[in-house]
């Protein structure tokens, strides 16, 4: 296709070559990040992901091989042939990334030429399609691959074949499931230690096919758009991460409240049901921070609208809701009610701001409401009415938007190829930004909140594309009640967290079929560790609030959402440094334990932050399991406080009521103490976990005022926290930035299996009081 290079030249960082048929630009970001791009499509980018690309000036070199061209940067050298072959070496001249130069040869399955037969019966057959743009790679045998966003199946993601069309399929999901909710077209390889991620920047139909095709290559290719992709050099995975949030953003610090216990159904209405709901929660001493609304608080599935015979007076109901601590977070749906007379159909209508088929006629399909119009996300003034729209439930107090149906979903048949959008003057089809809509539908919602309240929009979205991150936190869609969902809930988190999505959750509980009080007590013991934390059920399932079993699923379930407020500064201090460095909170073990290969392929324990790592039971009527301790630390059992040496196995018994959790020793990790909810109280006590170590460690911890956007003028603390633990133990507890008024008064420190009952804290000796193992001591700032 490409022909033989004729020629090339440098402009900046990019090195424009041109080929017989064809020319290429490859762009050095920086000294680690490539991009490969031809116009396969158009000449320009058009990303929705990267909206701000930043290319760092740096030092690269451009050498004219007989054979090929070779660019060369501090960590990386590209060389590129004839036919727009590509191999990537690394600074030592490995060679890390090659491209494949064989035929493609499909697997062979011998169905007789009739497929047709099982086709009657409902089988869904596998493809192997034709693509417009083809990238394959030569697969070794020793590679793994991690991210793409959303997907079923284990955590390494060798041997499968996914594809990024944004769907709603409410069918139980399982391992053969190729295509969900969300498109994220980013993948990490990991192979002899070393890791590198491609962030393929298509918005049309893509696959990824990781040797499932053929155990020779891997592949990613398109049915249209341009040849557009970022190779990311690691060779750390944490780098790799760091990279593709430097191109797609991160995720912005949340509120403080949003990172507490959510509880969601459908439907709580009327509002008698919801005031019942939010009443137990206190009653039963279970602390809860959000009640949500689904589609049937609307007057017949209007979006921006209030049905008045179920909620008399919304905005009183949601003061209501406040005094005792809740925040009301409603659904919006995309597809508008086609119903004249009703205002944001005629608005949208008169001003154009429906997508149209190819005659420019608005374009309806069946959603909840029934007919229903789609407006045209792509359009900036169409945007920028939606975020105004938000208004209209701001000004009653809603405190957070959950989009829901935006791949978009549509129930009579998918909407059509060539479905028009107007990018303010470019006309799209659909089957370019299918997978944007979602995305863009989040970001006007977000746009809307941040524009109307001045603090840290909570958004919640079930479609996204790569870059979603920085408007909304995702759920994964309608999962089911069953323990295979439980199980499949920890890889498809790690995995979104390792595509940038670092604010997810599943349906605690499930959403389809009906929990039992085992699995309930089960999955809030993930829940508690997982960014969004929410409990949400269908409307047909049978009732699945902490308290809808017996009195022992209610007591396991209030001690995991208490050990969640308690960990929460944590939880924090982890959101906040990854607005920085791009990582999520919950985390594969191979993340911190790249050298340890036999974390590579552990789909049933998690690391939330850096320092905790849970081993949950994902199988019911399961007493004991196997827990993998990673090489390189020792872990104390959070429960016994037992010291183990990592690089081994343990087996741990798991009564009902106890979730292994394992803390990395020499940590320090902040609880705040008990509460109802955020808010209910001021926060003047840190209580300091430390887990002790022969060496020193430390630990910053960050503080603001948990809503506002002043933290990026710099108002904010962040407290250093250093043990010094060689003949006695020495506590040092400095500012490191102090421009946040609130302060903590007092500090509580238990020290785990401390054989002293004194410290220095801040060179001043404390005496403590012991309990159980651990020695507490108290410490006033003032
Ligand atoms: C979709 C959502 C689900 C929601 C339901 C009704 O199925 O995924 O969470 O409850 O629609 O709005």
């Amino acid at each position: 296709m490409f022909g033989k290079i004729k020629d090339y030249n440098i402009e900046d960082n990019v090195v424009n070559i041109k080929f017989e048929n064809i020319n290429a630009k490859i762009e050095i970001i920086n000294s680690y990040i490539v991009n490969f791009f031809v116009p396969t499509l158009r000449e320009k980018r058009k990303s929705k992901a990267i909206e701000d690309l930043k290319v760092e000036k740096c030092e690269f070199k451009v050498i004219n091989k007989d054979l090929y061209i070779e660019i060369k940067t501090n960590d990386l050298s590209v060389r590129v042939y004839d036919d727009f072959k590509t191999d990537i070496y690394n600074k030592d001249e490995k060679l890390i990334c090659e491209d494949y130069r064989g035929d493609r040869e499909p697997f062979i399955k011998n169905c007789a030429g009739r497929l047709d037969i099982a086709i009657q019966e409902g089988h869904k057959p596998t493809e192997h399609m034709d693509y417009k743009v083809f990238i394959p790679k030569k697969l070794k045998e020793e590679m793994y691959f991690y991210g793409f966003g959303e997907r079923t199946g284990h955590l390494n993601k060798k041997g499968c074949h996914y594809i990024n069309w944004n769907t709603d399929d409410p069918t139980p999901h399982g391992e053969t499931y190729e295509k969900l909710y969300k498109s994220i077209p980013f993948f990490i390889t990991l192979e002899d230690k070393e890791a590198f991620g491609i962030f393929f920047d298509n918005t049309f139909e893509t696959h990824f096919d990781l040797g499932k095709e053929n155990s020779n290559y891997y592949y990613f290719a398109s049915l249209d758009g341009n040849i557009d992709y970022y190779f990311i050099y690691g060779p750390s995975v944490d780098k790799v991460i760091k990279g593709y949030t430097y191109l797609t953003g991160s995720t912005p610090l949340p509120q403080l409240w949003t990172l507490g216990y959510q509880q969601c159904r459908w439907a709580y209405c009327p509002e008698s049901n919801v005031m019942e709901v939010v009443n137990k929660f206190r009653e039963k001493d279970i602390p809860c921070d959000a009640l949500y609304l689904d589609i049937e608080y609307m007057d017949d599935f209007r979006v921006f609208t209030w049905d008045k015979n179920k909620f008399k007076n919304s905005k009183k109901m949601i003061e209501n809701l406040k005094k005792d601590g809740f925040k009301l977070v409603t659904i919006i749906d995309p597809g508008v009610k086609v119903d004249k007379g009703y205002s944001i159909y005629d608005e949208g209508l008169k001003n154009g701001y429906f997508a149209t088929d190819k005659n420019g006629i608005t374009y309806t399909n069946w959603v909840w409401p029934g007919n229903s119009v789609f407006p045209d996300f792509m359009n900036s003034k169409v945007r920028n009415w939606w975020s105004n729209n938000q208004k209209i439930l701001l000004d009653d107090g809603v405190a957070g938007v959950w989009n829901d149906m935006n791949e978009p979903a549509s129930f009579n048949g998918p909407l059509p190829d060539d479905i028009k959008f107007n990018e303010d003057g470019d006309i799209l089809d659909h089957k370019e930004i299918h997978n944007v809509y979602g995305h863009m539908m989040s970001k006007a919602t977000y746009e809307g909140i941040k524009k109307h309240t001045n603090k840290r929009p909570f958004v919640i979205t079930r479609a996204c594309y790569s870059g979603t991150q920085k408007y909304s936190t995702v759920w994964t869609g309608d999962n089911q009640s069953t323990w295979e969902h439980l199980r499949m809930s920890v890889p498809m988190l790690m995995n979104l967290g390792l595509s940038g999505m670092s604010f997810c959750g599943t349906d605690v509980g499930g959403f389809g079929y009906d929990a039992t009080s085992e699995l309930l007590s089960r999955w809030v013991q993930v829940g508690a560790f997982t960014p969004l934390f929410r409990n949400h059920t269908t409307i047909y399932s049978r009732d699945q609030e902490p308290w809808a079993f017996d009195k022992k699923t209610e007591d396991i379930y209030r001690k995991y959402v208490k050990l969640r407020y308690k960990l929460l500064p944590y939880i924090y201090d982890t959101f906040y440094r990854g607005e920085s460095n791009g990582l999520p909170l919950i985390r594969p073990l191979l993340l911190h334990y790249q050298n340890d290969e036999k974390t590579y392929e552990i789909n049933d324990q998690f690391l939330c932050g850096e320092n905790i790592m849970v081993a949950p039971i994902l199988e019911q009527g399961k007493k004991a399991r196997m827990v993998y301790l990673p090489n390189g630390s020792r872990w104390v059992d959070y429960w016994t406080k037992e010291v183990y040496e990592g690089g081994r196995y343990i087996i741990k018994e798991t009564p009902l009521d106890i979730c292994p959790i394992y803390i990395k020793s020499g940590s320090i990790i902040p609880n705040f103490p008990g509460m109802n909810y955020i808010g209910e109280k001021e926060i003047d006590t840190l209580i300091l976990d430390i887990y002790l170590d022969e060496n020193n460690f430390e630990y910053i911890h960050y503080q603001d005022d948990g809503e506002s956007f002043e933290y990026k003028d710099g108002k904010y603390n962040l407290y250093k926290i250093s043990i010094d633990n060689k003949n006695e133990i020495n506590i040092n507890i400095d500012f490191i930035i102090d421009k946040y008024g609130a302060k903590y008064n007092k500090f509580i420190f238990n020290i785990n299996s401390s054989k002293y009952n004194k410290v220095i804290i801040n060179k001043k000796e404390i005496h403590g009081a012991k309990i159980d193992n651990t020695m507490s001591f108290e410490y006033d700032l003032k």
